[in-house]
């Protein structure tokens, strides 16, 4: 091969290579952002809903549980979205994991961070006089305190995405105002941790919102789940009750950070 020939080559090997980086960077800037959302307590319910519905929206969806290898609805959903739907294994009460999980995604962008997992603790062992206190410390451990652990890992991942919101799953239960309403002396447990629960998010929205960060709770209402079992009154169905979730979340932004919004869009009084 001739000087002129290699200097031909040179060329047009540089010219192919400089038009692949700028089709790479013109094929990203032109690609849609694909929103990606980490749901705990994904394997059934509420949280087996959320992970439906925004992989039909088009979601990536980060789906945790406590035991993925019986999670088979679940295991059954990556059949078809093999892409888009990551199981993670994640116990909310095991602090340990959740530092683990979160250097294991580090760099991946968490857009809603959604807090779903809970427990109701079980109303025969939080009557007055008979308390479990064992229990107690069980519901917190899961209603309460997993939250505010999971959005203190998970906070760089909400950062480094495009919507930026942490969202908890909390209950019109937690409502003071409400108790007055519907009357007291039952589930002193699983109330009290939604209560809490809120503030611990109020007290977050507040120091997150200078950080352009929206945190905000939803109700589902009474829900047709495992969680409400034997429950003698009219429930919605999961299908409904997290449609309706999902689109208050599109409505929680910086502007109105700490909403706590009941399913039909109103806001739960405090
Ligand atoms: N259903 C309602 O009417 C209603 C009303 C108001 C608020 N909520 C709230 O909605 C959320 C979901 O409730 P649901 O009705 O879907 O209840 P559910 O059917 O009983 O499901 C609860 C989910 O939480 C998971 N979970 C429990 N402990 C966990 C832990 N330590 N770590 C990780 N995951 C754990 C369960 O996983 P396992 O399968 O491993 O147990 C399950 O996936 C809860 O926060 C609840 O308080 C529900």
């Amino acid at each position: 091969m001739n000087n002129l020939s290699k200097l031909f080559t040179n060329l047009l090997t540089v010219t192919l290579f400089v038009g692949l980086m700028f089709n790479d960077q013109l094929r990203s800037e032109s690609e849609p952002y694909t929103p990606t959302t980490m749901i705990t307590g994904a394997n059934r319910g509420i949280g087996l809903e959320f992970t439906k519905q925004y992989l039909q929206k088009g979601w990536k969806v980060i789906a945790t549980c406590r035991t993925p290898d019986r999670a088979d609805e679940l295991n059954n959903l990556k059949k078809n979205y093999p892409d888009h739907l990551s199981i993670m294994q994640l116990d909310v009460t095991d602090h340990n994991r959740i530092d683990e999980l979160a250097l294991q995604l580090s760099g991946i962008p968490v857009d809603v961070l959604l807090n779903n997992a809970g427990i109701s603790g079980g109303s025969s062992n939080q009557i007055f006089g008979t308390m479990d206190y064992k229990v107690y410390e069980d519901v917190l451990a899961v209603n309460t305190i997993g939250p505010l652990k999971m959005a203190e890992a998970f906070y760089p991942h909400v950062k480094g995405s495009q919507l930026k919101k942490i969202i908890t799953v909390s209950s019109s239960e937690g409502s003071i105002e409400t108790a007055f309403k519907r009357g007291g002396g039952r589930l002193f447990f699983y109330r009290s941790s939604k209560t809490a629960l809120n503030m611990l998010m109020v007290n977050l929205a507040l120091q997150l919102k200078s950080r352009g960060i929206a945190v905000g709770m939803v109700n589902p209402g009474a829900t047709d789940t495992d969680f409400m079992t034997g429950l003698p009154f009219p429930m919605r169905k999961p299908e409904v009750a997290v449609a309706d979730m999902i689109r208050n979340i599109e409505n929680i932004t910086v502007e109105n950070t700490a909403a706590y919004i009941n399913y039909n869009g109103k806001p739960v009084p405090w």
